[in-house]
């Protein structure tokens, strides 16, 4: 894996910014209130006023405004997934959500942080698979996802795919391993940082192909997006809650999805088995987390309300026409939520050290 060189990720050439309709949504959103039902929805209908109480009594919780750390930049996938589902939580609850933007490090800057949060429960973390890789690509990473957190529960699962910018060359996963190869000093490989899914993906491509990528970081790939829709960096593997909508219009270049079998909101892409790279094969489990030592009545308030968001129409259609779906109500439970990073952790720390990545 090699750095980029010459590119600044924020360096935006006013290119043409094809925003989605979700994706414009959680730009406008970005900060954002999302209002939950004050009056007399979820808990005891109270102002919500006090920001500061809580401290770890599950007393009348919530009855303030909760936050949510989102670990990368707004308008991005794990920042559209956490809105869709903060306004159903928020209406749940009966109190206001902040979704607050957090990033840096691949997702570790944002995690540290609510590690070290106040255990009240107005404090959560929206994390990925990022979760489980962490511990593998940090040596010191400043936190154990396994005992500094509490998990609430998984939310969705969300395929990959693997897309190129309006522009570039190659239109088929056979042209873009032989063009990727024989181009291999100038092409472009854009991702979120070392933690990312797409830093994840882009390993996976690296093992898989025995090309070594260079590799340009940014603080999500929502603006790993836009740097890619202007051409200004050549390829990427981001999800499809980012991707769909530009793919459906044929925005980009794509080239396949990192699924065993093809989806429905993606009929035409292939699979990366079927591009010839079967081992380049991930989907981005997401859940929510709180840090540890919070108490169980609070636990157990959020993974309620989460539970009823994973059900709300909205959420269900939305997600669908982004290539993904809720999980099941079983594996929203804090309990699967736990076992899955757990084993997540062991099935990702071997291909990872294979493929010889750290930090720093
Ligand atoms: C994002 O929201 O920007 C992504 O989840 C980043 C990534 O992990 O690739």
């Amino acid at each position: 894996m090699r750095q980029g060189q010459g590119i600044e990720p924020s360096g935006r050439a006013g290119a043409p910014r094809t925003h989605t309709r979700y994706r414009a949504a959680a730009m406008l959103a970005a900060g954002a209130l999302i209002l939950g039902a004050c009056t007399g929805g979820g808990s005891d209908g109270s102002s919500g006023a006090d920001a500061s109480a809580g401290g770890g009594e599950a007393e009348g919780y919530p009855d303030a405004q909760i936050t949510v750390v989102v670990p990368f930049a707004a308008g991005g996938p794990t920042d559209t997934v956490t809105r869709l589902i903060a306004e159903p939580m928020a209406a749940e609850l009966g109190v206001e959500i902040v979704v607050q933007n957090v990033e840096g490090a691949g997702g570790t800057v944002a995690a540290e942080q609510v590690a070290n949060a106040e255990p009240d429960g107005y404090t959560v973390l929206m994390h990925h698979i990022g979760m489980s890789t962490a511990p593998t690509l940090y040596p010191d990473l400043p936190y154990d996802p396994t005992e500094d957190f509490e998990p609430i529960g998984l939310v969705t699962e969300v395929p990959m795919t693997i897309i190129g910018s309006p522009n570039f060359e190659p239109n088929t996963m056979e042209e873009l391993l032989a063009y990727v190869e024989e181009n291999i000093d100038e092409v472009t490989y854009a991702n979120a940082g070392i933690g990312a899914a797409s830093q994840l993906c882009g390993l996976l491509f690296e093992t898989a192909t025995g090309l070594d990528l260079t590799e340009v970081p940014y603080d999500g790939t929502g603006p790993a997006l836009d740097d890619l829709l202007g051409d200004q960096v050549d390829f990427m593997c981001d999800q499809t809650t980012n991707t769909a909508e530009n793919i459906q219009s044929e925005a980009v270049k794509a080239y396949a999805v990192t699924t065993p079998e093809r989806i429905e909101a993606l009929p035409d892409l292939p699979t990366t088995e079927e591009g010839g790279i079967g081992d380049v094969a991930v989907t981005v489990w997401h859940g929510l987390y709180v840090p540890g030592g919070a108490p169980q009545e609070i636990v157990d308030a959020l993974n309620s309300a989460l539970l009823v968001a994973l059900q709300d129409e909205n959420v269900i259609s939305s997600l669908a026409d982004l290539g993904t779906a809720p999980v099941e109500q079983d594996r929203a439970t804090p309990d699967a939520h736990a076992e899955h990073l757990q084993s997540q952790i062991e099935l990702w720390r071997p291909i990872i050290e294979e493929a010889g990545v750290t930090a720093g």
